[in-house]
């Protein structure tokens, strides 16, 4: 897409990695200007893909998402998509989940989804509107014994979805969300790596896979899409059939 205008500027928090980077390299692919944002600078620096500008940001805290954002509006336009792929998984049983990390997982999954759909909502408002899309998880609906905490801050950004795009809805942004079932990524393997529980998932997989970062960016640019302008609101289950296979 060298030489043309860009499709439209898009924001992706957690970009340097997994479901994030996928998703961002989707969207260059498609000829759009695509800001990554991620707190870990050399996974950054080391994407080199077109299209894509990398961005050193911490969704948890409001004056790097602001201070980004600006940065991004100045130099590559408004936003019209926003994808928010920036997430923490802190596995512990009810019994030894400590307070830090607790805090650290609601601070980074919850008020960090909702500080960058905030800030990015505010531009996105003054420009016409947009799409966002949030990535929840099947472990919003479900838990493991030591997904409490983690399953609760994936029920929050599934209401959180829902409430936004009811809030949104007059300034023409759209909201929806992605719930995927496990998949191979950095945290995906963090959270994957007991093999009785790998085999009991993929047991009820009807796909017989687990997925890759690859379908659930898939997910992502459908629900981002202006031919999804209908749908607002939803969490789509990218699980390859686990909810439905219970
Ligand atoms: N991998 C799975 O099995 C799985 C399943 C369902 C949902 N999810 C969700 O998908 C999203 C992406 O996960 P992934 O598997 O790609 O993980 P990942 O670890 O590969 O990528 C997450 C990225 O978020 C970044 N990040 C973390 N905290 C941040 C912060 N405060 N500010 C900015 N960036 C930050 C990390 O540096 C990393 O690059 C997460 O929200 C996760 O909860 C993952």
């Amino acid at each position: 897409m060298t030489g043309e205008e860009p499709a439209g500027v898009v924001v992706v928090t957690g970009g340097a990695s997994g479901i994030g980077r996928a998703t961002a390299r989707r969207f260059a692919a498609d000829g759009y200007a695509v800001a990554v944002l991620d707190r870990v600078e050399a996974s950054l620096d080391a994407d080199r893909t077109e299209g894509v500008t990398a961005f050193v940001c911490d969704v948890s805290d409001r004056s790097s998402v602001e201070a980004v954002v600006d940065r991004i509006v100045a130099t590559l336009g408004t936003p019209t998509v926003l994808v928010n792929s920036a997430g923490i998984y802190r596995p512990a049983p009810a019994l030894e989940i400590t307070d830090a990390d607790f805090d650290e997982l609601f601070a980074v999954n919850v008020r960090g989804t909702f500080l960058t759909c905030q800030v990015v909502a505010r531009v996105m408002a003054e420009n016409g509107g947009g799409a966002i899309v949030n990535v929840s998880s099947v472990a919003a609906s479900e838990s493991t014994p030591e997904n409490v905490a983690y399953s609760a801050t994936k029920g929050a950004v599934s209401s959180l979805t829902r409430g936004l795009a009811v809030s949104l809805a007059p300034h023409g942004i759209r909201v929806n969300a992605v719930a995927p079932g496990p998949i191979a990524t950095p945290m995906g393997r963090a959270a994957t790596n007991d093999p009785e529980y790998e085999r009991r998932m993929l047991g009820r997989v009807l796909a017989r896979r687990f997925a890759t970062p690859d379908d659930v960016a898939v997910a992502i640019r459908f629900l981002a899409d202006a031919e999804a302008s209908y749908i607002t609101g939803h969490v789509l289950p990218v699980d390859g059939g686990i909810l439905a296979n219970r």
